[in-house]
């Protein structure tokens, strides 16, 4: 293969940076030139592309983000866009693209594979609801984040005998939340997936309170469907709840973040894999890690579908509440 370009595209992901340059490296090794795109499929569209060595990729993999750049880019979900990104494409003779994102990102890397451009995808992004890999590039270092946010709210909130309702990020994904949750002790954990009516966070934090606890805590995912501004104002309105009430929205402090080993290891990966296989000819799929092993699956399998979280896990949490 002459040469390939690589991309990072929807929300940043720490350990993308690993990724960009395990793709790079191995690139090379096999004698395969490299481009990376500037801001994801906003800058395929435009044909901002620069030539990546050995050397651009070098110090990269301690920050977080993405020195590429990333964009949520709607025309690309148009042929038009599309079309224009070949274009560009065929005019630097690059004959592969591999696609650093989340869902979003690896449905447009499949209509440009279906468009004849051969593209493969590496699982990244900090919800993990994505099908195809068991945990994505940026889990780790996101949770842990909101993990210290937590264990540092506790700390205040006993002081003064207090409630924190969390919010984490995970758009439609209550997975962050839920790990939060069991990580870090809180006495609920409240998801998309299983709605909690707020009236049983009132009771779980009235009956934490009463069991003596000096402080509660109960982690909100983003996509919940009673979010937290609505759940803080309806327990200002309960005399007995015991705590003090207090809401903390984290945000996007949770991508921020200096990536932890883990994602630096499968940032690198999962991005050599997917390289390798796109030199080899292999495409129109997305590279994950599945028990402990680099897996490949089709778009068919991971585009329109979401990944759940494990009810189990769930019951769990709440019987560790108590
Ligand atoms: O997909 C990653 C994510 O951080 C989600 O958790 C969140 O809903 C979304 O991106 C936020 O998007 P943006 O950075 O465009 O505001």
């Amino acid at each position: 293969m002459k040469a390939i370009a690589v991309l990072t595209s929807g929300g940043d992901a720490p350990g993308m940076n690993a990724a960009i340059r395990a793709i790079t490296r191995v690139a090379i090794d096999r004698g395969t030139q490299v481009f990376g795109v500037k801001r994801g499929y906003q800058g395929l569209m435009t044909g901002d592309f620069i030539p990546l060595g050995l050397r651009e990729v070098g110090g990269v993999m301690q920050y977080g983000g993405t020195f590429l750049g990333s964009a949520r880019a709607p025309e690309f979900k148009t042929p038009e866009g599309r079309k224009t990104a070949i274009k560009y494409l065929e005019a630097f003779d690059i004959n592969g693209v591999v696609v650093i994102g989340g869902n979003g990102s690896q449905t447009g890397a499949s209509a440009l594979n279906d468009m004849g451009m051969p593209t493969i995808g590496v699982a990244s992004t900090i919800d993990n609801d994505l099908i195809g890999s068991e945990i994505t590039i940026g889990v780790d270092t996101a949770l842990n984040i909101a993990l210290e946010a937590v264990d540092r709210l506790k700390v205040t909130a006993s002081s003064h005998r207090r409630a924190f309702l969390v919010e984490v990020m995970g758009r439609d994904c209550g997975y962050l939340a839920l790990m939060t949750g069991i990580s870090g002790g809180a006495e609920a954990v409240i998801i998309p997936e299983i709605p909690t009516p707020p009236q049983e966070v009132v009771e779980e934090l009235s009956a934490s309170y009463k069991r003596g606890k000096t402080n509660g805590i109960v982690i909100v995912a983003e996509g919940a469907k009673h979010g937290v501004n609505e759940l803080l104002a309806y327990c200002a309105e309960q005399p007995d709840i015991g705590f003090e009430i207090r809401a903390v929205t984290l945000g996007h402090v949770q991508r921020g973040g200096t990536p932890t080993a883990y994602d630096r290891l499968l940032g690198t990966r999962l991005g050599a894999n997917a390289v390798e296989r796109l030199i080899e000819g292999e495409h129109g799929g997305v590279v994950g890690m599945i028990k402990g092993e680099e897996t490949f699956t089709p778009y068919s399998e991971v585009v329109g579908r979401t990944k759940g979280v494990d009810p189990k896990l769930f019951a769990l949490a709440d019987v560790l509440a108590k």
